[in-house]
């Protein structure tokens, strides 16, 4: 529900009409402008009739620290991070998730306070009394977003599945180590650069030798792929060529395609893999779910996703 949409609807919730009693969450980022989270937040507000209120600020990264210590002050709940601020937020936070030192990126702040008995509680839970510290703790909600979008969107189980990845970038690495993680038994690591896809597959073989990877393309025609996963941006800007090399890959022998773009709908790559029979998603999931995750964590109630997905869609695609 964007703000401002409530007039003339018959409703007793209130769908984000601020008042002095408002909660606010917000999105910092650089472009910040074509950023959908705040129609799926304040969505998700409005579905469950809270009082509260997302919003998005441009904010300069040398700029970063005084916004959240002055988001922090004003008392909002949390605040979500997005380009270029993951990595920076990673020492202006008071203390790091597990969830955000293992991946070594902050996407989502949760604002905390202490109460009189030395507890540190979400702001939303200080309805009658005020806290007396507050703090901030950065969490990562991007990484584990991947795989519930994998296995909501296309229903596939990871454990012990081929995996070809494309992409060794920030989102690359992070996509390859979750997957490690989470028990892929085979993973081919393509990227325009060998060199980095060469030192993602060494930290691999260290953190996770049970998993069989190789930097490159299967050298010998592989029977099936289960996934095929691109983290580049190829596919972002209209023209781009499709990241897959199809001399080296047969689209025909690949079960299910995900790209991480999700604007376009449908990259040359997905366009492919669906005319080759495959099963495919974008990475609109991925958007979906390390939303729902943080709001989760900000409000302590459950996402309502399906409300929170169709305002994604009507957002970014308009319908
Ligand atoms: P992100 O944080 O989104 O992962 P990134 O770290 O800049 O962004 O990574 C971009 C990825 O897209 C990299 O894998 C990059 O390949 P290189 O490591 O060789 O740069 C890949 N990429 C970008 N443009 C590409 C192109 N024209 N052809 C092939 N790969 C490309």
């Amino acid at each position: 529900m964007a703000f401002g949409s409530y007039k003339g609807r018959v409703s007793e919730k209130p769908v984000n009409r601020p008042d002095a009693a408002t909660s606010y969450c917000a999105v910092l980022g650089q472009p910040i402008k074509h950023s959908a989270s705040p129609a799926m937040h304040n969505a998700a507000f409005a579905e469950l009739g809270m009082n509260c209120l997302y919003l998005a600020f441009e904010v300069n990264p040398d700029d970063l620290g005084p916004v959240i210590q002055g988001a922090q002050s004003m008392g909002y709940w949390g605040l979500n991070l997005t380009v270029p601020h993951k990595i920076l937020a990673l020492d202006l936070v008071d203390v790091l998730d597990k969830s955000a030192s293992d991946w070594g990126a902050v996407n989502t702040i949760v604002f905390e306070g202490e109460d009189s008995g030395a507890r540190w509680k979400p702001l939303r839970e200080f309805t009658q009394s005020r806290p007396l510290k507050l703090r901030s703790v950065g969490y990562n909600t991007d990484v584990g977003a991947i795989v519930r979008s994998l296995n909501e969107d296309i229903g596939l189980a990871l454990k012990g599945s081929r995996v070809l990845l494309l992409g060794a970038g920030g989102a690359g690495r992070s996509a390859a180590l979750k997957l490690a993680s989470e028990g892929v038994g085979e993973m081919f690591l393509v990227n325009r650069t060998l060199e980095k896809a060469d030192a993602i597959a060494t930290e691999i073989r260290k953190r996770f030798p049970q998993v069989n990877v190789i930097a490159g393309y299967p050298e010998t025609a592989v029977e099936e792929i289960d996934l095929v996963l691109n983290a580049t941006s190829l596919g972002l800007k209209p023209g781009d060529a499709i990241p897959l090399d199809s001399s080296k890959v047969d689209l025909k022998k690949v079960k299910n395609v995900y790209d991480m773009i999700y604007r376009p709908s449908e990259t040359p790559l997905l366009g492919a893999a669906k005319n080759a029979g495959c099963r495919t998603a974008n990475g609109l999931g991925m958007l979906l779910y390390q939303g729902a995750t943080a709001f989760e964590l900000w409000t302590g109630r459950t996402a309502p996703v399906k409300v929170m997905r169709q305002a994604l869609v009507k957002n970014i695609y308009g319908n």
